[in-house]
């Protein structure tokens, strides 16, 4: 059973647009257990929209997206809520950190709503912060961090529940290439050390290479499936 599959998947906005506009249509996806996928395409293409609804942040218009099974259509939000933070780790493509709290108050967010112990949650941001080289700045507020550290700040919260997805939007899309290189060896280290299934969105095609599979969209349409052979094998022990 795929970990994440989808249905003919649509979604069609309506509100501040004057005739609709339909961002997703007719995508069918199933996505592996410790499965590596890129999602790449230009821009406009759907690739944030989708991303939204197999994360169940953005109800589908049509289809379905099953989670480990679960058909995240029949959940209420509450319920819908709790496996997002307990499941899935979502990096959001404009990092949604919270202005008034720390980063490192901000990464440790997905453990304290879940109710986990005070030094759980220090020493989990911490280990997320140091992950993605965040480590010396774990008391600053988000605006005293550029972009690109602030986009490292988002990928730390998305991992400190050790969620057994994440779905990381245009994760270096605001980094230079030596912490692109480390996000995506972080990223491909999820997969092989511990088994986590990585979903990433990029419009760039030399990132999108560090997957082992790689959907190109195109106007809200699946246009290609790669599989690509030349990234590093998927669950192979690390030498
Ligand atoms: N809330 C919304 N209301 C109306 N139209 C929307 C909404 N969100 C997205 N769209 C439209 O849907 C299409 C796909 O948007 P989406 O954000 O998924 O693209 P994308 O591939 O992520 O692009 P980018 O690479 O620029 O981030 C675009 O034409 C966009 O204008
Ligand atoms: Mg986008």
């Amino acid at each position: 059973m795929p970990i994440l599959l989808a249905e003919k998947l649509e979604k069609t906005f309506t509100a501040g647009t004057a005739t609709g506009v339909t961002a997703v249509r007719d995508v069918d996806l199933a996505v592996s257990e410790g499965e590596f996928l890129a999602i790449t395409g230009t821009s406009g293409s759907g690739k944030s929209t989708l991303l939204h609804m197999l994360g169940g942040i953005t109800r589908p218009s049509a289809g379905r997206v099953l989670l480990e099974g679960t058909d995240l259509a029949s959940l209420d939000d509450d319920a819908l809520a709790e496996i997002r933070r307990r499941r899935i780790g979502f990096v959001f493509q404009r990092y949604n950190l919270l202005p008034e709290l720390t980063l490192s108050e901000n990464v440790a967010l997905p453990l304290v709503l879940d109710g986990a112990a005070q030094a759980r949650c220090e020493a989990a941001a911490r280990e997320a912060l140091e992950a993605v080289g965040m480590g010396h700045r774990i008391h600053h507020r988000p605006d005293a961090l550029s972009g690109g550290e602030q986009q490292r700040g988002a990928i730390a919260r998305a991992l400190v529940t050790e969620p057994a997805i994440v779905l990381a939007d245009e994760p270096t899309g605001a980094l230079d290439s030596a912490n692109s290189a480390n996000v995506l060896e972080l990223l491909q280290r999820l997969v092989r050390e511990r088994g986590q299934t990585v979903i990433m969105v990029t419009h760039d095609t030399s990132i999108a290479e560090a997957a082992g599979r790689i959907v190109r969209m195109r106007d809200g349409r699946i246009s290609e499936v790669i599989e690509n052979h030349a990234a590093p094998p998927a669950g192979a022990a690390s030498s």
